[in-house]
């Protein structure tokens, strides 16, 4: 039996202390900058930043759960195959399917999202269902 000698040496106590650098917000809005490499402790920075995290805090929103009814009620009017009066809509910009829609997700983002939006012509998809279009076309699974 080998009698083992444990030295442990206690190092007597942490006194080192973190180190707050304090920031005190003096600087103003410093947009767009990278990921601070938060160095421990609380950094609840409240920075609302939209693009980069965009899709991180996205709920599953898709064809299913969301699109389909969505350009049912808002674009199918004028751009489903069996419309009776289309309005005008294009022949070849229908929606009829999950696959149609993802064909021109950009364009129709760009068309429906935003200040003016253009689409449907006459407006009325409300600022909830802008983002979860959004949700859907730019954070689902294309195709879904
Ligand atoms: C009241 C009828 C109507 C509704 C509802 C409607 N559209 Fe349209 N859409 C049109 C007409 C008319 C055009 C062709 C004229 C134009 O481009 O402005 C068109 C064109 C488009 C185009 C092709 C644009 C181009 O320049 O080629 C896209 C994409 C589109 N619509 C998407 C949508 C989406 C998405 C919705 C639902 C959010 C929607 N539309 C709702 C009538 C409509």
């Amino acid at each position: 039996m080998l009698p083992l000698l444990l030295a442990l040496a206690c190092a007597t106590d942490p006194a080192g202390g973190p180190a707050d650098p304090t920031p005190g917000d003096g600087e103003g809005s410093a947009d767009g900058g990278g990921g601070d490499g938060g160095d421990g402790g609380t950094a609840g920075d409240g920075g609302t930043d939209d693009t980069g995290d965009f899709c991180a805090d996205a709920p599953l929103v898709n064809y299913a759960t969301f699109g389909q009814g969505f350009m049912s009620t808002h674009c199918q009017g004028c751009h489903a195959s069996t419309a009776p009066n289309r309005y005008g809509a294009p022949e070849d910009v229908v929606f009829d399917t999950v696959q149609q829609v993802w064909e021109h997700a950009p364009y129709i983002l760009l068309l429906t999202v935003g200040e003016d939006p253009a689409m449907p012509p006459a407006g009325g998809v409300t600022p909830d269902d802008q983002t979860r279009l959004e949700w859907w076309l730019r954070c689902a699974e294309p195709g879904t």
